[in-house]
């Protein structure tokens, strides 16, 4: 992905690797009133069913036995709440993510649903989890692991904050490889995409970063041969849509 160690992806754009992390942060900090919007706008809806396929293999117990499961670059807590409202009673869900404005809305909609006990919101970088090791007993990251920019620090700080026998689920844009839809795709993406975007939230960059960094992402493949490279067993994924997006799998054993 990057040239050279010093480099990386913003998008279509190569950056030096200091610099990712702020250019993502400005991205989601203009579009964090609108993002749940956005989401159901360019997918017609179709993030709720990838993220219901995400929390049925998460599969919190429907008892009182304590579950903790952090949620990864969570943002405004959508998978979260999904889990919470799946699991039973014991069922607790932290929401960790970078950045306090998308952080400040999941907070705000925990409180209306009152799931503020069972919710939690808390600021901290994928790369260096503010956790101890073998915290949780489930990791989820959610469209979230093409921002971070060093990818394999955060597979090894997922690796480490979970228990022996944990789960760790990633859901991800991948590469559609079904013939004729991967052209429409390709012309929904880029020539759609940007100016929803702009319409809905006034930043069109912010969407065209979107669709670029999804076609930057590694393939499934080679994603899953990251995940292993971290020390998970049992790797798998399967494609949804078409390849639209991929739910990976891996265990800490
Ligand atoms: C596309 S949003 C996904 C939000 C949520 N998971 C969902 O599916 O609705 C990506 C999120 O990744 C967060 N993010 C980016 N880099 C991060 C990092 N290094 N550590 C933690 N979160 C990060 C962003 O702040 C943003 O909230």
């Amino acid at each position: 992905m990057a040239r050279n160690r010093e480099e990386t992806h913003f998008g279509y754009e190569t950056v030096p690797l200091a610099d990712k992390q702020g250019m993502v942060n400005d991205v989601f900090h203009s579009v964090a009133r609108r993002y749940d919007l956005m989401n159901d706008l360019m997918s017609g809806g179709l993030h709720r069913a990838w993220k219901d396929a995400l929390v049925s293999a998460v599969h919190p117990p429907r008892s009182d036995r304590s579950f903790a499961l952090l949620d990864l670059a969570g943002g405004t807590g959508d998978v979260g709440f999904r889990v919470v409202e799946a699991g039973g009673a014991g069922t607790r869900v932290t929401v960790c993510d970078i950045n306090a404005d998308m952080l400040a809305v999941g907070a705000k909609r925990a409180i209306e649903r009152e799931l503020d006990d069972r919710v939690t919101f808390e600021q901290g970088n994928a790369e260096e989890l503010p956790y101890p090791d073998k915290s949780f007993d489930c990791v989820t990251i959610a469209f979230g692991i093409r921002n971070v920019p060093r990818i394999d620090r955060a597979l090894a700080e997922i690796h480490r904050v979970l228990k022996l026998g944990g789960h760790f689920l990633c859901l991800e844009f991948s590469n559609v490889d079904v013939p004729g839809l991967d052209a429409l795709y390709e012309l929904y993406s880029f020539r759609l995409i940007p100016r929803i975007g702009q319409v809905v939230t006034g930043d069109r960059e912010a969407y065209q970063y979107l669709v670029e960094s999804i076609r930057k992402f590694p393939k499934p493949k080679v994603f899953a041969k990251l995940i292993e490279q971290a020390g998970f067993r049992r790797v798998s994924y399967r494609a949804m849509t078409g390849g639209v997006v991929a739910l990976h799998s891996g265990w800490k054993l």
